[in-house]
């Protein structure tokens, strides 16, 4: 049975003040949540939410560097991350292979780093509206899967399922339209146990949509962008998980 997790993604948004949304977050849900959380804010706040989340609250990265080391100014390591208490980083969000130009070699290079530090990277795909629109979502998919994974692509990777049209832009897969990306995501997945294999759901997960999504059996959490920065709708998104 894989445990689901929800990952917060705040992007470029976040300063010290907003460390309350932690207090805020603990006195929506009352109890700690039967999933795994992971909360990934802008790196200038990595630290101080590491010191100050409860413990079942677990502190990621938005990104890490395709280096271990050495000069490549204004980059993070994954290492440093590890340094500092994170536990998780996002690598090959859209938002990076488009502003960024990061292709799926980099993303690969970046969940190396990432696993060989001990950190749980969670890689990032989806197909783009046009090549939905195209009948190729299925393939677009699995092969940025296969060109992203880490050669030993143990099972302690996690997949986020990320079509670039749901994202930010209130409109989302519909939970069969998901499912139908999980499944030919984890039959493709060539590590050593695909049944372990976590993949998220990420695009416009909401409170009102995120039990249907979270229902269907090949998903096993949501990587959660706007809706992650109200402690609200965050804490409501946690309580759907059945
Ligand atoms: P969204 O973002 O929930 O705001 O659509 C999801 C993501 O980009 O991870």
């Amino acid at each position: 049975m894989r445990r689901a997790l929800i990952a917060g993604n705040w992007k470029l948004h976040g300063q010290r003040q907003d460390l309350q949304w932690l207090e805020a977050l603990s006195s929506q849900l009352g109890k700690p949540p039967a999933c795994d959380i992971v909360l990934c804010p802008p790196a200038t706040l990595l630290s101080d939410m590491v010191g100050q989340a409860p413990d079942w609250i677990a502190v990621g990265a938005q990104d890490c560097s395709r280096h271990g080391s050495g000069a490549h100014t204004g980059e993070i390591s994954a290492a440093m991350l590890a340094d500092i208490g994170c536990r998780y980083v996002i690598v090959g969000h859209s938002e990076r292979r488009a502003d960024h130009g990061e292709t799926d070699a980099v993303v690969k290079a970046k969940a190396e780093q990432a696993l060989a530090v001990g950190l749980t990277p969670i890689i990032c795909l989806g197909e783009s509206l046009q090549e939905r629109d195209a009948g190729r979502a299925d393939e677009v998919c699995q092969a940025q899967l296969l060109a992203s994974l880490p050669d030993a692509a143990a099972s302690d990777v996690i997949i986020a399922y990320e079509p670039i049209w749901a994202i930010g832009t209130g409109r989302t897969a519909s939970a069969e339209q998901a499912q139908d990306i999980h499944q030919v995501l984890r039959a493709a997945f060539r590590g050593q146990n695909r049944d372990a294999l976590r993949i998220l759901y990420g695009g416009s997960v909401k409170p009102d949509n995120a039990a249907a999504l979270l229902r269907q059996p090949d998903i096993d959490g949501a990587l959660v962008g706007g809706a992650s920065l109200d402690p609200v709708s965050f804490a409501a998104i946690i309580d759907s998980v059945g």
